[in-house]
C-alpha cells in the first residue's frame, strides 16, 4: 500500500532521537536519511557503519521500498549484529507511512 507520507512525519518521531533528514542534515548516533529511498545501502561519507550493514550492503546493494520495510519491521532479524538500537516498526501503516514520508527528502 501507498504511505501517507504527512503521517509519516509523525512516525518519524521515534527516528530522531538518533537521525536527521533534509538540508542541512547532519549524521549522529545514525547516518543522515536524506535521499535514502533508492539510495545505496550504507553509503554516507563519514559514517561508521556496521559489519553488519556493509554485508547488507554487499549483497543487497539498494534501500528500495521493500528493503527498508524489510527492515524497519525488525532491524536486529533483517541486518544481523547492526548497530540500529530500535525495536522495530511492528505496523505495516507505520512502515509505509515513514517510507513515504523519507521519499519526500530526494531519492525515489
Ligand atoms: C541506520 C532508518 C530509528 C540508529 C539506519 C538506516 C536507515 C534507518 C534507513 C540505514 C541507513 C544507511 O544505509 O545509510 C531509521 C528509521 C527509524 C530509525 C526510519 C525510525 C523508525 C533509529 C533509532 C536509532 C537509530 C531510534 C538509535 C537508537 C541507527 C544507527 C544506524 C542506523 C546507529 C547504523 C546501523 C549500522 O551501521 O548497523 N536507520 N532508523 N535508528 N540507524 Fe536508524
Amino acid at each position: 500500500a501507498e504511505g501517507d507520507a504527512a503521517k509519516g512525519e509523525k512516525v518519524f518521531r521515534k527516528c530522531k532521537a538518533c537521525h536527521m533528514v533534509g538540508d542541512g542534515a547532519e549524521n549522529r548516533v545514525g547516518p543522515v536519511l536524506t535521499g535514502v529511498v533508492g539510495r545505496e545501502i550504507a553509503a554516507v561519507e563519514g559514517f561508521d557503519y556496521s559489519d553488519a550493514l556493509k554485508e547488507l550492503a554487499a549483497a543487497d546493494g539498494t534501500w528500495t521500498p521493500e528493503e527498508l520495510a524489510a527492515f524497519l519491521e525488525k532491524p536486529k532479524d533483517f541486518a544481523k549484529g547492526t548497530k540500529m538500537s530500535f525495536a522495530g516498526l511492528r505496523k505495516e501503516d507505520e512502515r509505509a507511512d515513514v517510507i513515504a514520508y523519507l521519499a519526500t527528502f530526494g531519492g525515489e
